[in-house]
């Protein structure tokens, strides 16, 4: 399934009354990770209040040890503090970065914005080696967008 029929279908769960934000955004990431062959797993993580690191809110595929990231570790770390998208093509040329699983070769993070703040992210692992085009950072930012409007 391509991204033009993802939309409507996030917007859908994101628009359901009787969810809470958590279960929307696992439905969200699980959406993604059975219908993007290369998305292996997808999860956000947000500000863990007034501490300067990130804890994992939703998540699809295997559960991850690091539920828990200080800002400035890992590629999630590091664009909780840079406020950028960062696409890694292949995992192994990355000195600061974390490894959830030996079959991740590549990963992105799109940061998500509340009112122009950085609050969260939405991460994604793949175990295919340089999957990620421009195509997959737009999709992303827009799913972000449509979560911020239900924080
Ligand atoms: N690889 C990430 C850690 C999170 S896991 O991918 C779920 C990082 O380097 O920040």
């Amino acid at each position: 399934m391509h991204f033009p029929e993802l939309k409507p279908q996030v917007q859908n769960i994101l628009n359901q009354e009787n969810l809470d934000v958590k279960d929307k955004l696992t439905q969200v990431c699980e959406l993604l990770e059975q219908n993007i062959p290369y998305y292996d797993w997808v999860g956000f993580y947000f500000k863990n209040g007034d501490k300067e690191e990130l804890k994992l809110k939703a998540f699809a595929g295997e559960p991850t040890d690091h539920e828990i990231i200080p800002f400035g570790k890992g590629i999630c770390g590091q664009v909780a503090v840079s406020n950028k998208n960062f696409v890694v093509p292949d995992v192994k040329n990355q000195s600061n970065y974390i490894a959830c699983s030996i079959y991740v070769k590549a990963e992105i993070v799109i940061p998500l914005f509340v009112n122009g703040e950085n609050i969260g992210q939405i991460d994604i692992d793949s175990h295919t080696e340089d999957p990620f085009s421009h195509e997959d950072e737009l999709f992303l930012e827009w799913v972000n967008q449509k979560v911020a409007e239900i924080l």
